[in-house]
């Protein structure tokens, strides 16, 4: 069989890497071909992460870069419906929820390829979130949808997905993070934090660092945690240009966004997380990092159930409380959801290699 594996934007990058390594066995037998859709771009966005991964070189690259979410979505599916005209996929397989996974779902299906999902059935019930539409556009149409946990499949349920196209196989992302967290762990830290307690800070959702008030409010309550804890913070470059100055504290360092290694050990040294992303809420959980979430929602409630994670919103108060209340309290230890062992890619491969070629 022939598979196209995608990926687009800095997330992907951790879940579809054990996918291509458990592919390895079988690749006298069968073809496997990378594409990435060019989303991220910058080395540090991009290249570097395939770097650490070990991620070879995308068989192609389509270049699409940054554009309005039409634009974006739009140039993904010209550029890769002629990919897979020319390959013929029998198989895409498509991971997390960026613009690129929903536009190559899309072109894919409607081309007559089977759509595989890695990380199905994960919903905030917030439509105000691109990925959200993202997700639940291309889980409707997927024809596997490997999920991450039990509450993801029962999701799918409730949107009518039948039961056997559902495969709870765990999460790729902490089949990466397991596999090189003791590298990480070894590496030098930012100078100055070695030994020392400190924060960790990552802010880039739109609905965070678009609206001037909304971020002003946001850096206001993380200049006061800084008053108590160092804060190392990894600027996305779309939050760069919007801190207009808000990020001045002596105690809170702006730092480019790091590697895939670099940023790992300083999650797994620091004493907390502030974050409004969503693989980090299930990095956190898993190193046993106490995680605050900056957002209203998550769609990853099994990070909250398990104890690591809490969601603040963004009232600068009510950020500020929970912080001071996870530097009272003794930190969590690590947990594992179940499932989340380091083997889900070997189980998303395996299934993919069952499951049967479409007759011509
Ligand atoms: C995208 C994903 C988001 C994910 C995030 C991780 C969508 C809808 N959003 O958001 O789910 O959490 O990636 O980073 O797909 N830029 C660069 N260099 C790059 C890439 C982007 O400078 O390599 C800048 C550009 O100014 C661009 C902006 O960042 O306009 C936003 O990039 P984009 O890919 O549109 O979305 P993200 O905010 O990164």
């Amino acid at each position: 069989m022939k598979f196209l594996l995608v990926a687009g934007a800095r997330p992907n990058f951790m879940k579809i890497a054990p996918v291509l390594e458990a592919f390895r066995p079988y690749r006298d037998a069968h073809e496997v071909r990378l594409v990435h859709t060019g989303q991220h771009y910058d080395a540090r966005m991009s290249g570097d992460f395939f770097h650490d991964l070990g991620i070879p070189e995308p068989d192609v690259n389509l270049g699409v870069g940054s554009a309005s979410h039409a634009e974006q979505t739009a140039r993904v599916m010209v550029e890769f419906e002629q990919v897979c005209l020319r390959d013929k996929p029998d198989w895409v397989v498509v991971v997390g929820d960026v613009n690129s996974t929903m536009a190559c779902a899309i072109t894919a299906k409607k081309l007559g390829i089977r759509v595989a999902h890695v990380e199905a059935g994960l919903r905030s019930r917030d439509m105000s979130m691109p990925e959200e539409i993202n997700r639940i556009c291309t889980d409707a149409i997927s024809d596997l949808l490997f999920t991450t946990d039990r509450g993801a499949g029962e999701n799918l349920l409730r949107e009518g997905v039948s039961p056997e196209k559902i495969k709870f196989v765990g999460n790729t992302m902490i089949d990466t993070l397991l596999r090189h967290i003791g590298r990480a762990r070894e590496l030098p830290l930012p100078a100055g934090l070695a030994g020392q307690r400190y924060a960790v800070l990552t802010l880039h959702r739109p609905a965070n660092v678009d609206c001037e008030d909304t971020l002003a409010g946001i850096m206001e309550a993380i200049g006061g945690i800084a008053d108590r804890i160092p804060i190392v913070f990894p600027v996305h470059p779309r939050t760069a240009g919007k801190l207009n100055g808000s990020s001045r504290h002596p105690n809170l360092r702006v730092v480019e966004p790091m590697s895939y290694f670099a940023f790992l050990g300083l999650v797994a040294h620091s004493r907390m997380v502030l974050t409004d992303s969503g693989g980090i809420q299930e990095e956190t959980t898993v190193l046993g990092i106490p995680c605050i979430t900056l957002r209203e929602n998550t769609e990853r409630p099994i990070t909250c159930e398990m104890g690591t994670n809490t969601l603040v919103g963004r009232d600068p108060a009510r950020i500020g409380a929970a912080a001071a209340a996870v530097l009272e309290a003794p930190p969590p230890s690590p947990r594992q959801p179940e499932l989340w062992d380091g083997r889900a890619a070997d189980r998303i491969v395996e299934l993919l290699l069952h499951e049967h070629p479409l007759p011509c």
